[in-house]
């Protein structure tokens, strides 16, 4: 879907999933971005440099003002939507950066209003609403769990040791 495409990754924090998409996905270029100069520097002492792969500090209200109009193939924002201040400005420098038949594509944890929220700014802006996957049911299946908080011994999320290997039996001598 990438393939030999421009990509804008907004809010990309520590830009594993930028470094990834970025060598698998092979778009013609990625720049990956987020408001936080700490987060930058992490991913740029991080991620072996590629060619495709830009890091850049920008706020995801500001991403119509800083890049071009119509620069873009895909914008792409994973869980981090419900953090901008600003969705909607945010929806709408997406729908300035991207190119005629673009796709901006989101994954976050919605409340049911901030959603609608989005999609109303989409809307709004000229995007059309090509697929929303709605996966809580998939995710209350599998259930959450309480996350341990404070300091952990080294080793205290381990599972158990795994079972030793099953033994074969020794193969029968075949006579001749
Ligand atoms: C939960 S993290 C998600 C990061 C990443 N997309 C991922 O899936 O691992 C939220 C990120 O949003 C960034 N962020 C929050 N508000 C932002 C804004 N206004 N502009 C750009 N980045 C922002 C934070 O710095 C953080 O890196």
């Amino acid at each position: 879907m990438m393939r030999g495409k421009d990509v804008l990754e907004v809010a990309c924090a520590r830009g594993g999933g930028a470094r990834y998409l970025a060598e698998v996905a092979g778009p013609r270029s990625y720049v990956a971005t987020d408001y936080l100069e700490s987060n930058l520097e992490i991913c740029r002492r991080t991620h072996s440099p590629l060619e495709n792969l830009e890091f850049r500090l920008v706020d995801a209200s500001e991403i119509g003002d800083i890049f071009p109009a119509a620069s873009f193939d895909f914008v792409l924002c994973v869980q981090a939507v419900t953090h901008f201040q600003d969705a909607r400005k945010f929806v709408f420098g997406a729908s300035q950066v991207l190119r005629p038949g673009g796709g901006l594509l989101m994954c976050d944890t919605f409340q049911r209003d901030k959603l609608q929220a989005v999609l109303d700014a989409a809307e709004e802006f000229g995007l059309v609403a090509d697929a929303t996957v709605d996966i809580s049911r998939a995710v209350h299946a599998v259930g959450l769990c309480r996350m341990p908080s404070g300091r952990l011994a080294p080793g205290a999320l381990r599972g158990p040791p795994p079972p030793p290997p099953a033994r074969r039996p020794p193969a029968p001598v075949q006579s001749l």
